[in-house]
């Protein structure tokens, strides 16, 4: 079959949840729209109380590229992820870009994500620090442990085929959104991103890693908390035995229409 010419360049939007990130976000808008000059940025405030969305204001004043989501609270890393999905797919954008405001996902790298995802015809691509290439620069051990951890109970719970699970630095085809049902994601935290890729998964998407440099914030703080990594627990171990019963299900099926027949 031959495929349809294309006439345009694919549009993307990189979306960027900020929470009291005025001293980073400078540095990682400036650097994404020079290393990246097809993508346009949504940068989606819950209200920081350090100013963090008047900055966004002033650059989306400024460039037509930049633009701003205003949210009243803060209301956690998925929810400010799904809002800025449904702005997304609102627009017509072909490709959808997840990255944090701080930093630590390099927009250098980004072209090579980018590339992966048009050249692959991926349903998802994960720059992951836990292949071989992909590194941490700067994080403390002890974030390194829980990372690696929480990848690997999540990769053995859920069955999913990915070392870096929680990765924050992605890029979906918007196809793939609009088939993931946006509605019902309940998690609030970094677990959206388990979550998400779960979702991928399990609607036989396919998924493909990409090794990146993550290096940690030099300035602000991370939002990190217990709440966050208890959630994240509470959900996968959840989902893993949602998964597994659905499994033996199946099993149990296969073993009674296997009895019938003989
Ligand atoms: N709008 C909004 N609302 N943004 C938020 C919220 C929120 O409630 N919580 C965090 N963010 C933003 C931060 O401002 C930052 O831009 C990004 O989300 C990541 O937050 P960090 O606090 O810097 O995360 P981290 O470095 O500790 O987290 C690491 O683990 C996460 C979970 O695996 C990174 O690897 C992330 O990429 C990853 O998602
Ligand atoms: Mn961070």
């Amino acid at each position: 079959m031959t495929q349809p010419h294309h006439t345009r360049e694919p549009r993307v939007v990189v979306v960027v949840p900020t929470y009291d990130e005025r001293r980073t976000l400078p540095g990682t808008l400036r650097r994404l729209l020079a290393a990246v000059p097809v993508a346009d940025v949504l940068v989606v405030d819950d209200a920081s109380p350090d100013g963090t969305g008047e900055y966004a204001d002033e650059q989306a004043a400024a460039s037509d590229r930049v633009h701003v989501l205003h949210r009243t609270s803060k209301d956690g890393l998925g929810r400010a992820y799904v809002a800025g999905f449904r702005w997304a797919l609102d627009r017509g954008y072909d490709y959808v870009v997840e990255m944090d405001a701080d930093g630590s996902h390099r927009p250098e790298q980004l072209p090579e994500l980018l590339y992966a995802a048009t050249s692959t015809g991926a349903d998802l691509v994960i720059g992951s620090r836990w292949v071989r290439g992909g590194e941490v620069v700067n994080w403390p051990l002890r974030r390194q442990v829980l990372s690696r951890g929480a990848s690997t109970y999540a990769r053995l719970a859920l069955g999913v085929p990915v070392r870096d699970v929680t990765a924050g630095f992605r890029v979906f085809p918007a196809r793939t959104l609009r088939r993931l049902h946006l509605d019902s994601v309940q998690s609030q935290g970094y677990c959206f991103q388990v979550d998400l890729t779960w979702r991928v998964h399990r609607g036989g998407g396919r998924i493909v890693e990409v090794p990146v440099s993550f290096v940690e914030r030099t300035a602000g703080e991370s939002k990190m908390s217990r709440a966050i990594v208890v959630e994240a627990l509470m959900n996968v171990t959840a989902w893993g035995a949602e998964y597994r019963a659905a499994q033996a299900v199946r099993g149990v099926r296969r073993v009674g229409q296997a009895l019938r027949r003989s």
